[in-house]
């Protein structure tokens, strides 16, 4: 059977960092070093008082801007909350949905993470589900059942992009190993498998996050069930942007999930 082959994804997510000239220096110098032929999308995550800034340095690069979170409501009176159709309007194509500072910070359940889900579908966005244990799940051997509760409610479209990130490797040096990346990655793909089929999981994006740079990224990008990163404090480098990016280079014909 014919699957859609997986474009990888080089995601940079960067918080709560960077004001309007620093973020338009960013996009200046990621511009001008773009690798030609890329295989992979490029998407980057400012805060949301940046995004129509960062959206009109980017404008023509291919490079697509998204959202660090939105609200499941379409509209309404939610004070400090962004709506999906804001950030459209904005220029976002993508949004973050789940993030593990969003549930720790902002005590997001996985119900209302999948219906923000749903909010950014709606409203024409590509969301990026974020999923992952914490370093007690681990140690304890629950990494599996928390995945699987993550997932669980998470809406069923070809469009949504999923993110491993182990909560104990963010931010922290400390990156999963190839080997556990692939894991979880291979897990959350029989899951998918078995509720969606064989085909809808082979053409699943699975991204993973936790401390990637330019020193990691090669290794974790072999392994075949990831589908490229999403990048905290190395994103905020165009360099090191730039770098991990190369990492994901693939000719056309290698792309993961090609028949
Ligand atoms: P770091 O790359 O800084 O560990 O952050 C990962 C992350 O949370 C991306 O969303």
């Amino acid at each position: 059977m014919t699957t859609a082959a997986r474009r990888p994804v080089m995601a940079g997510n960067w918080k709560m960092h960077l004001v309007r000239a620093e973020a338009e220096a960013w996009c200046a110098e990621v511009r001008a070093g773009l690798p030609a032929g890329r295989a992979a999308e490029v998407v980057v995550f400012p805060s949301f008082p940046l995004l129509a800034a960062v959206s009109a340095a980017l404008a023509g690069s291919g490079v697509a801007v998204g959202g660090q979170d939105l609200h499941a409501e379409a509209a309404g009176a939610f004070t400090g909350d962004v709506a999906g159709r804001q950030l459209a309007d904005a220029g976002c194509t993508w949004v973050l949905c789940g993030h593990s500072e969003r549930r720790r910070d902002h005590a997001e359940g996985d119900e209302l993470v999948a219906a923000k889900a749903r909010a950014a579908l709606a409203a024409g966005l590509t969301p990026i589900a974020c999923v992952g244990e914490t370093r007690d799940e681990r140690h304890s051997g629950r990494t599996f059942d928390v995945l699987a509760r993550q997932l669980e409610p998470l809406p069923d479209d070809s469009r949504l992009v999923l993110a491993y990130e182990p909560v104990w490797a963010i931010g922290t040096g400390e990156t999963a190993t190839p080997e556990i990346a692939e894991d979880a990655h291979a897990f959350l793909r029989e899951r998918l498998a078995r509720r969606t089929g064989e085909a809808a999981a082979r053409a699943k994006r699975i991204l993973y996050g936790g401390s990637v740079t330019p020193d990691n990224a090669g290794a974790l990008a072999r392994q075949g069930d990831l589908d490229g990163f999403l990048v905290g404090g190395a994103s905020l480098d165009p360099k090191r942007f730039l770098a991990i990016l190369t990492s994901l280079a693939a000719p056309e014909a290698a792309l993961r999930g090609s028949p």
